[in-house]
């Protein structure tokens, strides 16, 4: 898989703890029940060799983010935002093509994420890279709110 780069002024790359306001600034835009502060603080503290917090940046702004953990052959993505003002750029695209081809470097064979049953710009997303559901989790975001569990397989790198 080719990263799509959908222009050369942005950059994919580590989050770090500067970038954090502008991280929650997005988080809480886009989630109604968004991750909490301390959780970001910690993570990038701390961080854990399975766990992988990217941003997409333009010149300083974080416009997006991206976070997975791959365990072995098994990767996860567990979050992916996109500030409001610059969905619909491609800006998606680029963080999940960005997080696979990482997934793929490192081993993993199989990406599985959770998205709200109602999240269809999401699930258009996810669709697109190949991601099918596998499942369904019952009130996962709160009482009478489902997500789907997708699932993907990811080649092996043949070089
Ligand atoms: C989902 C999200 C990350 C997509 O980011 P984005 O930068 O807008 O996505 P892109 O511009 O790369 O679009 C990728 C594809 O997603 C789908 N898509 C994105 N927004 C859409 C919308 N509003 N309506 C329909 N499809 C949409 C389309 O299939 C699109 O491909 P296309 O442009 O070829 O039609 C963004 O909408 C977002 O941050 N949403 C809020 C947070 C969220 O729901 N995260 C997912 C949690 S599981």
């Amino acid at each position: 898989m080719t990263t799509q780069n959908p222009r050369p002024d942005l950059t994919f790359e580590p989050m770090h703890a500067d970038d954090l306001q502008q991280v929650l600034a997005i988080e809480n835009q886009c989630f109604e029940d968004p991750w909490s502060t301390l959780y970001f603080r910690v993570s990038l503290k701390h961080p854990r060799s399975y766990e992988y917090f990217y941003v997409v940046r333009h010149e300083r702004t974080v416009v997006g983010y991206i976070i997975f953990c791959i365990l072995h052959e098994e990767a996860q993505i567990l979050n992916i935002a996109v500030s409001p003002v610059c969905q619909r750029q491609g800006i998606g695209k680029y963080l999940l093509a960005s997080a696979l081809e990482m997934i793929q470097a490192a081993g993993g064979r199989e990406v599985s994420l959770e998205v709200d049953v109602s999240n269809l710009p999401a699930q258009y997303l996810y669709r697109q890279f190949g991601f099918r559901i596998c499942g369904i989790r019952k009130n996962y975001y709160g009482r009478y709110k489902d997500a789907y569990v997708l699932r993907k397989g990811v080649e092996a790198d043949a070089t």
